[in-house]
């Protein structure tokens, strides 16, 4: 039977599809990452590996794996693993898209409204006994109904958080890499540069891939055009943001606020600058955190690692 290394726990529909298929090593702990010296002895003999955001896919890992066949992800992004290298070696690469993105849009805009209105800084307020009495102003944040918001890449997750906004009345303008003239007529959204978004947008919303040619795109010149007023909000990438320039236009009051699910180096460490701010809410990425599915997640990753050490075509394979 082929090896398959896990990396992390996972659901047990999932995990028992895998068994059925492979002898299975199950790095056995829920947020614990596997160390990166076992990954490597336990890769060795293995056919196919099923992963997470959170590991690093690379040449050295490949190195150790001569037998690998197949990456699984348990998400959309594949960020975190070498894909050229893993093509170069003939080695299949799948992730989950489609499943996540309903779900993935529900917290994005549960980000913005929770960030706009400061339900997190409300609730810490009275938890930690300093509300005294109704104050007219106590708590005052921006309003989202009829509010401009600018989605700066529209695909699938982009598209879903552009429907709950039509449902708020917003005024929806989007950035993409391609214009996506349905989405226009249908939730009437208008297509704009990057720098007209910025400048007009009450909230921007980030949901573009990371890659090289999204690292950074929000740096301090694309802050610098947004309004004192607005929100921002990164539900993607953290490597998409530029986290100092960030630091300082929220600490200079450059922009109002800022809500993140992402941050360049996962997990986040509770000292990070970002976090000494009040006008910062912070998730620990977990856009795609419903059980049902992280769950559908996890038995479609398996179920590409199965047909990868079969040598057959994943139902998502990822295409170089
Ligand atoms: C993804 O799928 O890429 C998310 O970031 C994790 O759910």
């Amino acid at each position: 039977m082929s090896k398959i290394v896990v990396t992390r726990r996972i659901p047990k529909q999932a995990l028992e599809l895998l068994k059925e298929n492979g002898e299975v090593f199950l790095w056995d702990r829920e947020e614990e990452p596997i160390p990166h010296e076992v990954l490597l002895e336990e890769i060795k003999e293995a056919a196919g590996v099923f992963t997470n955001v959170g590991d690093r896919i690379d040449k050295e890992l490949f190195d150790h794996a001569p037998n690998l066949k197949v990456v699984s992800t348990m998400a959309v992004g594949y960020d975190n693993i070498d894909v050229r290298e893993a093509a170069k070696r003939g080695i299949a690469v799948g992730h989950t898209p489609g499943i996540l993105t309903e779900t993935t849009a529900d917290l994005t805009f549960a980000l913005l409204m929770a960030t706009a209105r400061r339900v997190v800084e409300g609730s810490d307020y009275v938890r930690q006994g300093r509300w005294k009495s109704w104050g007219p102003m106590l708590l005052t944040g921006q309003d989202i109904f009829g509010a401009t918001i600018g989605i700066i890449g529209m695909g699938r997750i982009g598209e879903g958080v552009a429907r709950r906004a039509s449902g708020f009345n917003m005024n929806i303008l989007y950035h993409n890499r391609s214009r996506r003239r349905e989405i226009e007529e249908s939730l009437n959204a208008a297509y704009s540069t990057l720098e007209e978004l910025l400048s007009k947008s009450d909230f921007v919303v980030l949901l573009a891939p990371g890659n090289t040619q999204t690292r950074h795109i929000i740096g301090k010149e694309e802050l610098k055009l947004m309004k004192p007023s607005s929100v921002f909000i990164n539900a993607s990438r953290g490597t998409n943001v530029d986290e100092r320039a960030l630091y300082e236009a929220l600490k200079n009051e450059e922009i109002w606020a800022a809500g993140l699910d992402v941050f360049e180096e996962e997990p986040v460490s509770a000292e990070h600058p970002l976090l000494t701010l009040p006008n910062v809410t912070v998730l620990p990425h977990i856009g795609s955190a419903s059980i049902a599915t992280r769950t559908k997640m996890a038995v479609t990753a398996a179920q590409n690692l199965v047909a990868g050490i079969m040598g057959k075509e994943l139902p998502f394979q990822v295409k170089i």
